[in-house]
C-alpha cells in the first residue's frame, strides 16, 4: 500500500510539474486510491480465515464421504429378537495393518448365557473397549467371530444388531433438548414419538433420576444445556441409564460408566445400573473391581488375551493377577480386606 502510494505520488507530482494534471486532480486521485484499497486490505485480513474455513469444509466433506469399514454384508438379514446368548470364538483383531505383535485382541474366546453379567477388567490398554466394540460391529475381527444365539453377527444388518444393544459409556452424550426427549431418544427408531409420560417416568425411576428431574426448573420439560452441561456428571449418567432402560434391549454394554464420579454419585449410578442390567446379558467394563464384584463371571484381559476368568471368589482364591489388583485397590481405598485374603 505504502509503496503503491509512493509510486502514484511520484508520477502524480511529475504530471503536475509537466502541466498535464492539476494539484486538485492529484488530490482526488489519492482519495480514490485510498477508497479502492480499503476492501482489498480487508480481503487480505480475511484470507487467513477463508483458508481455514475451506480446509475445515474439506475435512467435513471427507468425513461425510468416508465409506465405513464395516458395512452390511451381502444378503444381510434383519436380526430376530435376541435371547442374548453371546459366544466369542477365537477372536483376533488389530487396528490398522495386521501384525501379530501389535494385535489389540489375540484369540479371545468366551461364552455368555442369556441374562448373565460379565465383568471385564484388567489394565489400561488391555483391549476391553476393543472387545465390546466388536460386539457392536464397530470393527470386524480379522480371525474368529462373534455369535449371538448361534448366528454370526455379520449375518445381520448393522441397524437391527445395534438396536438390540444398550450402551452406557463413561461420558454419555446428551442433547440440548428437554429431559423427556433425551430419555425418549433411547427408544428404537419411530417408537420414540409413541413413548408415554408413564414410561418416561418409570425409566427415570429405575435410573434413580426421577427425584432430581422433578426438582429441575421445568421438571421433565427442562431444556438441557449443550451436551448436558447444566447437569452434574452423576445426573448425566442417570439420564443416560433412563435412556438405556427405555430401549429395553436384551444386551447391555457398560464401559466405565461410573469412572470420574464421587462416591455418593457412584453409589446412586451403580444402583441404577444394577436395575438396568437385571436379566440382560451384560458386559460391564470397570477399573473399580468392587463395583463389579457381584458379576457372574469376570474376564481379566491383558495385552489382548483373557488371562483369568471366573467369579470374584474363584479369582481371589487363585491369588494371581486379579487378586493382586483387588488387594491393591482395597488397600488404596481402605476397604476392609475380604476374609479370603486373611484366612488366619
Ligand atoms: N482407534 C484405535 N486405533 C488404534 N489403536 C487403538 C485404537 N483404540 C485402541 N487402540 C489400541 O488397542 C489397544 C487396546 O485398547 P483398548 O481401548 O481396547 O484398551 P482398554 O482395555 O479399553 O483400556 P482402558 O482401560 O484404558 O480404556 C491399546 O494398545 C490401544 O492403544
Ligand atoms: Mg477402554
Amino acid at each position: 500500500m505504502a509503496v503503491a502510494q509512493a509510486v502514484v505520488l511520484w508520477r502524480g507530482v511529475q504530471l503536475v510539474l509537466m502541466g498535464q494534471a492539476t494539484p486538485g486532480d492529484l488530490l482526488v486521485f489519492f482519495t480514490y486510491l485510498k477508497v479502492a484499497f480499503k476492501p482489498m486490505r480487508q480481503l487480505a485480513k480475511y484470507t487467513g480465515q477463508i483458508a481455514k474455513a475451506i480446509a475445515s469444509g474439506e475435512r467435513i466433506i471427507d468425513l461425510l464421504e468416508k465409506v465405513p469399514d464395516v458395512r452390511d454384508s451381502k444378503g444381510a438379514q434383519i436380526a430376530p429378537a435376541f435371547r442374548g446368548d453371546i459366544c466369542c470364538e477365537n477372536v483376533t483383531f488389530a487396528y490398522g495393518s495386521y501384525d501379530s505383535s501389535q494385535s489389540a485382541l489375540r484369540g479371545l474366546s468366551f461364552h455368555a448365557q442369556p441374562g448373565e453379567q460379565i465383568a471385564i477388567v484388567g489394565p489400561s490398554g488391555g483391549g476391553k473397549s476393543t472387545l465390546v466394540s466388536l460386539l457392536l460391529r464397530f470393527y470386524d475381527p480379522i480371525e474368529g467371530g462373534v455369535r449371538i444365539d448361534g448366528h454370526d453377527i455379520r449375518e445381520y444388518t448393522l441397524a437391527s444388531l445395534r438396536q438390540q444393544i444398550s450402551i452406557v459409556l463413561q461420558d454419555s452424550v446428551l442433547f440440548s433438548a428437554s429431559v423427556r426427549d433425551n430419555i425418549a431418544y433411547g427408544a428404537l427408531g419411530g417408537k420414540a414419538k409413541k413413548i408415554t409420560d408413564e414410561q418416561i417416568e418409570a425409566a427415570a425411576r429405575l435410573a434413580n433420576a426421577h427425584e432430581f428431574i422433578t426438582q429441575l426448573a421445568d421438571g421433565y420439560e427442562t431444556i438441557l444445556g449443550e451436551r448436558g452441561s447444566t447437569l452434574s456428571g452423576g445426573q448425566r449418567q442417570r439420564i443416560a441409564i433412563a435412556r438405556a432402560a427405555i430401549r429395553n434391549a436384551p444386551i447391555v454394554i457398560l464401559d466405565e460408566p461410573t469412572t470420574g464420579l464421587d462416591s455418593v454419585s457412584e453409589a446412586a449410578v451403580s444402583e441404577a445400573l444394577n436395575r438396568l442390567t437385571q436379566n440382560k446379558t451384560t458386559f460391564w467394563i470397570s477399573h473399580n473391581l468392587r463395583t463389579v464384584q457381584q458379576a457372574d463371571k469376570m474376564l481379566y484381559i491383558e495385552q489382548g488375551r483373557i488371562l483369568e476368568r471366573g467369579t470374584h471368589t474363584e479369582l481371589m482364591r487363585r491369588g494371581d493377577r486379579y487378586a493382586k489388583l483387588y488387594r491393591l485397590q482395597a488397600k488404596a481405598t481402605e476397604y476392609p480386606q475380604p476374609y479370603l485374603l486373611n484366612p488366619a
